[in-house]
């Protein structure tokens, strides 16, 4: 019989069993293309539903659900390339062929690269809070992003987003509604019961509250729509509270 292994983080399994090497994949997608659209049907070379999560980290959620869902294609982005590192590593030691991370930025990514109309599924876990003022024009969810992501997505396609930041929250749960139909949910995802990502794990060891919700564009939006309704809205200008930041320091030596 092969060795196989199930490898943990916090307890918690990460989807799937590192493989003898010769079954490994290849899911780093070192080279995003030079101009012009990513095309995931010759990426994958098939015509699948497509998942992207954005600042997907070390990318458990995806690769759980590249393990549980063979049908989907999944792309991951971060701008951090060492966790770009972590995920394409296991993505290849589980031999996937349904999944592809690259270091990108979530912003440029729905700007340059992503197909309209092509993403049956958009996630965004954790969007960093960015605590320092100096630091908030960083901050992921604006209303452009949202515009972007309406676009990206295939018809009937769904937005999935959560943090544990609640100055963040009430900013998402202030935005997103206008251009989806959203639904807050208070549990875990059923797929995860411990949580889908590895800072809804740390947040729920932790006793912080998450807050999690998903919807779908609304009816009849199109895309001048958004862009002008957009530009109704505020920048996520909010206040990250400091103290969860200081949980964030003390988590990074765990
Ligand atoms: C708090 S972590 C959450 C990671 C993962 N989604 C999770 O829930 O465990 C936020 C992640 O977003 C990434 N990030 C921050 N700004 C980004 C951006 N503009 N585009 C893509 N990734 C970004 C960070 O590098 C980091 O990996």
């Amino acid at each position: 019989m092969p060795k196989r292994a199930i490898e943990r983080e916090f307890g918690v399994p990460i989807a799937g069993e590192i493989l003898e090497p010769e079954q490994w994949s290849q899911t780093a997608l070192k080279k995003l293309p030079a101009d012009g659209l990513l095309n995931a049907d010759a990426l994958f070379a098939r015509n699948a539903p497509l998942v992207l999560d954005i600042g997907c980290g070390n990318g458990r959620f995806l690769l759980g659900s590249a393990v549980w869902r063979r049908e989907h294609d999944h792309i991951g982005i971060d701008l951090l390339p060492v966790v770009i590192r972590y995920a394409t590593r296991r993505g290849n030691q589980r031999g996937l062929t349904n999944l592809r991370f690259a270091v990108c930025d979530g912003l440029r990514f729905l700007q340059s690269y992503a197909e309209p109309h092509r993403y049956t599924e958009i996630h965004c876990y954790h969007p960093q809070p960015f605590y320092d003022p100096g630091q908030i024009h960083r901050r992921l969810i604006t209303p452009e992003f949202l515009v972007l992501v309406c676009r990206a997505l295939a018809p009937g396609g769904s937005f999935f987003v959560q943090t544990d930041n609640p100055g963040y929250w009430r900013y998402i749960r202030a935005v997103v509604p206008v251009f989806f139909d959203f639904e807050e949910r208070a549990e875990p995802w059923p797929d995860s019961p411990k949580g889908r990502t590895r800072r809804e794990i740390i947040a729920l060891r932790r006793g912080l509250p998450v807050f999690r919700g998903s919807g779908t564009v609304k009816a009849g939006l199109s895309e001048p729509k958004a862009l002008q309704l957009a530009q109704t809205l505020p920048p996520p200008v909010f206040d990250a509270d400091r103290r969860l930041r200081e949980l964030d320091d003390v988590e990074a030596s765990e």
